[in-house]
């Protein structure tokens, strides 16, 4: 089986409950950090680490990302009769090709492994990527693009790997690691949500992954894992014996944008580092009292 991977899966069919009002009517992903939702950085992150297909497992209420990522030709109508060809080029330049974006539903939220699982006969046989959008990484290479690079060494699976504080462990899936060369950490399985004093190390995963279809053997079995959801980490760690597991220890800065006070730090990190915005953000944020 080859290496190389060319499709990405990303699960939106989250109910984004600790967003609440905000995603009443507006998916999660769709929440925008500057100027792009949440999603459309996910899909661009995708798109530099050379992914060719992207697959979404959407759910009820979700379509407005169905709509983000189709032509519109009004649009495009209303600003060609305003003479905005750049801005029409812009959008132009994003858009997935015709055929290259294909939609699913998973039709009840029961976990990010029955998420995935709803992929399964789009993904077919080959390794693919999973990016869930509401992690979003500040960072000079693209994490996924780390990642795949990495991936083509080893092979088997790979996570995307944060070291978190003793109190965070039980809100992650955390790592049982074996060995640790440079950011390649070698894995003898992971655990979901342990309590804190029983995780087996500080290297949480985060929400990238590289997968091979074998994942779906086990997601077939629809077991129920913490918090009764169908996990995609127990799937992960019944792989580990099967196949290499590895974390990669990304360069970058980590947002969980799913709570409100780290969206808004992301906000403030990805204005700081665009030129067009930076010295006007800096102005304000030193008229605020004790910044
Ligand atoms: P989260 O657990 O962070 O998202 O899942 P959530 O369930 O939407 O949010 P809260 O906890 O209620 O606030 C991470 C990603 O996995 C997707 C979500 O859409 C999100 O992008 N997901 C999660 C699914 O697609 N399906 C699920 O059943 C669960």
């Amino acid at each position: 089986m080859t290496n190389k991977v060319r499709k990405a899966v990303f699960p939106v069919g989250g109910l984004g409950t600790r967003f609440l009002p905000a995603t009443k009517a507006l998916p999660k992903e769709m929440l925008p950090v500057v100027d792009k939702p949440l999603i459309h950085y996910a899909v661009e992150e995708a798109r530099a680490a050379g992914i060719e297909e992207f697959i979404f497992v959407t759910g009820k209420g979700k379509s407005a990302i169905e709509d983000h990522f189709d032509y519109s030709g009004e649009l495009v109508a209303q600003l060609a009769a305003r003479g905005r060809t750049d801005a029409i080029e812009e959008l132009q330049a994003w858009l997935p090709a015709p055929g290259k974006v294909a939609y699913t539903r998973q039709q009840e939220p029961l976990g990010l492994g029955h998420a995935v699982w709803c992929a399964r006969h789009l993904v077919g046989d080959e390794p693919f990527a999973v990016l869930l959008a509401d992690d979003l990484i500040l960072s000079a290479e693209p994490c996924l693009k780390q990642m795949v690079e990495a991936y083509g060494e080893v092979g088997g699976n790979m996570v995307a790997a944060l070291t978190v504080a003793d109190e965070a462990v039980s809100r992650y899936g955390i790592l049982k690691v074996e060995s640790q060369d440079g950011p390649l950490v070698r894995a003898a399985g992971v655990v979901e949500k342990p309590p804190r004093g029983e995780a087996p190390s500080n290297l949480a995963v985060i929400g990238r992954y590289i997968l091979v279809p074998q994942v779906f053997e086990y997601l077939d079995r629809q077991e129920r894992g913490a918090g009764g959801e169908i996990q995609l980490t127990d799937a992960i760690d019944w792989l580990a014996d099967k196949a290499p597991l590895h974390g990669w220890c990304f360069e970058g800065q980590r947002f969980d944008c799913g709570v409100k006070a780290e969206f808004l730090q992301a906000n403030i990190a990805f204005a700081l580092a665009r030129e067009d915005m930076r010295d006007e953000l800096q102005a304000f944020l030193r008229t605020l009292p004790d910044a």
